[in-house]
């Protein structure tokens, strides 16, 4: 059953703004949750839609979709989600099972329950930033289920416009110890200065042995797809116009800065992870997707340095 008693009405809540992308993909995760085929499994996402004013009559199931996979919003964009949700899940669960990063940072996490549906060894703890409103609606949402994390959770409210290198060691977060990073829908809506100095607070804060997964737009994409059928059906069928929230100055090149500072790092297509899972959207024509890069990045082990716990 979903809970319904949470609902923000007060114009200052979650789908204020940037706020809303997070329903935005929690619906989608919900979708995803009940496909046949589903990639990944998120039973709290549905109560987060069904929670906010804005999106409670958003589709949480397959059949609310009256056009199904041919919906360009509810079908290809979802099946989108679904299929990043799955890579970073892997992704997350390989860097503290295999790397023995302990410390999880979720980076603009907005509805992401990670810290409550992963299986996480012992010792994890799940840092989660956001925006305060976000983050107040996703306590409220959780709390009235009585929701348990499978990790201990701290969330860190902020603002990623502001200087915030101090504010995870402030609530515990060790930089000595290895870290993973997931910075996941994020980076093109803030302004290139605050990406930029994202990049460079990670890497500050990484021991040796930490990893980092972001997602980056190529600067094409944000100027080439204005009426890709993606941005046209979320406008259209939710009144969100995904242009005007993104942040279209130049990007900067995130990964190359990351390499330049002796980081490995991998760059990928969504598409090659639909090809490796079987499932999840290909390339199309005048596709907002098509510059859509994951990039997984690795901090090497300084010589002598301690491997992570
Ligand atoms: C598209 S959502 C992605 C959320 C989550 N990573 C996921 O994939 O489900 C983008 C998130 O970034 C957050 N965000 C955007 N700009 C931000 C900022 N300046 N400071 C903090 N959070 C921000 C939004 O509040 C929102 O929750």
């Amino acid at each position: 059953m979903v809970d319904t008693a949470h609902r923000n009405t007060d114009g200052t809540g979650v789908a204020d703004g940037v706020g809303v992308t997070a329903l935005l993909v929690a619906a989608a995760r919900a979708l995803e949750s009940h496909r046949s085929d589903s990639l990944a499994r998120d039973v709290y996402a549905e109560h987060f839609v069904r929670a906010a004013e804005a999106s409670a009559d958003w589709p949480v199931h397959p059949s609310q979709v009256p056009d199904g996979d041919a919906n360009p919003l509810w079908g290809r964009f979802a099946r989108y989600f679904g299929l990043r949700t799955r890579v970073l899940d892997d992704f997350l669960l390989r860097s503290v099972r295999v790397g023995g990063a302990r410390q999880v940072v979720l980076v603009g996490a907005g509805l992401d329950a990670r810290a409550f549906r992963l299986d996480w060894p012992p010792g994890c703890v799940v840092f989660e930033i956001d925006r305060k409103e976000v983050l107040a609606f996703k306590h409220r949402v959780l709390g009235g289920l009585s929701a348990t994390p499978r990790a201990a959770r701290v969330p860190v409210p902020m603002d990623l416009r502001a200087d915030w290198v101090d504010a995870l060691p402030r609530v515990g977060f060790d930089p000595a110890a290895p870290s993973v990073w997931l910075v996941e829908g994020l980076l093109f809506y803030l302004p290139p200065a605050a990406e930029t100095y994202l990049i460079d607070t990670v890497e500050r804060l990484s021991a040796g042995g930490s990893a980092l997964a972001f997602e980056v737009k190529l600067e094409k994409d944000l100027l080439e797809y204005r009426d890709s059928p993606l941005y046209t059906a979320t406008r259209e069928q939710i009144g969100i116009d995904l242009l005007d929230l993104f942040d279209l100055a130049p990007r900067p090149d995130s990964a190359g800065r990351l390499t330049d500072r002796g980081w490995s790092t991998s760059v990928h297509t969504p598409f090659d992870f639909t090809r490796l899972h079987g499932r999840g959207p290909l390339p199309e024509p005048n596709d907002a997707l098509a510059g859509n890069r994951w990039v997984f990045a690795e901090k090497p082990h300084t010589a002598g340095g301690a491997r992570g716990a």
